[in-house]
């Protein structure tokens, strides 16, 4: 079933000429989808879009089968910020991940309720009166995708969510990901990352899609990602198995 549906979709910033033209595409529910392109290909300003913050120059964003409006604001949809300082600004956790459940009018026992799952599904129980400057970058993280968990959402749009991360904090966050079940469009120049999480990728160059598919196939297609700015991931990159057998580490 189509949770999100583009359709021809342009955008600008103010005063400014667009910065994506004739976006079309649609994600079902629970579908994960990376999406990929170099610096100022329009990643941040497509979730800025989907998000309902800025609005389309033309063309229609529907979620649910509804027509977005702009400056209309969605629980359905949850955007996790690029810089985790952007979106983190309550004293504590604990208040920061309350605050999306908060405004939505819910009781205050629903709030606690729902904060209290977001933390755990998040790994991050305790730290509730911890300040938010105190924690970590890879907590700071998890603490962004707690907050918009407790909205309930069926779409996260994760902006590029493993950058700066430690390689433990990065595939715990990977972890966490892959046991959610809502739908996720991850903007990410991670590229392994998009492999593991996402059995489809969006390419963007130039505010256009330049490429939509499979996974593998996109990012495998050498000529494809060279002409945008990329590189085949390690992964999909051909070994000669022969020469390329890695030696088993002895313990001295
Ligand atoms: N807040 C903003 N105000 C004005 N222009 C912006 C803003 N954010 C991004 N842009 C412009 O939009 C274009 C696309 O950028 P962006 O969406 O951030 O790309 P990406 O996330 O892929 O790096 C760039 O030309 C950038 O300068
Ligand atoms: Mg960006």
């Amino acid at each position: 079933m189509t949770l999100l549906a583009l359709s021809r979709v342009a955008v600008g910033w103010p005063g400014q000429e667009s910065v994506l033209s004739d976006v079309t595409f649609s994600l079902a529910r629970g579908a994960r989808v990376g999406v990929v392109g170099p610096n100022g290909s329009g990643k941040t300003s497509l979730f800025h879009t989907i998000a309902g913050i800025l609005a389309p120059q033309d063309g229609t964003v529907c979620l649910s089968g509804q027509l977005l409006r702009k400056g209309q604001f969605l629980p359905e949809v949850a955007l996790v910020f690029q810089q985790a300082d952007d979106q983190l600004f309550c004293p504590t956790l604990g208040e920061d991940v309350a605050f999306g459940a908060r405004n939505l009018g819910l009781s205050e026992q629903e709030v606690a309720l729902r904060v209290a799952n977001a933390l755990h599904a998040c790994g991050l129980t305790g730290l509730e009166g911890r300040p938010v400057y105190q924690l970590s970058g890879g907590e700071k993280r998890r603490a962004c995708i707690a907050g918009a968990l407790v909205m309930q959402p069926s779409l996260l749009l994760l902006d590029e969510p493993s950058a700066a991360l430690d390689l433990r904090s990065r595939r715990r966050l990977i972890n966490l990901l892959a046991g959610m079940d809502q739908a996720m469009l991850i903007a990410s120049h991670d590229l392994e990352l998009v492999l593991e999480l996402c059995a489809r990728v969006i390419v963007l160059d130039e505010g256009r899609i330049c490429a939509d598919g499979p996974t593998r196939d996109v990012l495998g297609d050498a000529a494809l990602m060279a002409a945008h700015g990329q590189e085949v991931p390690h992964s999909l990159t051909p070994h000669d198995t022969a020469r390329h057998k890695h030696r088993q580490q002895t313990r001295r």
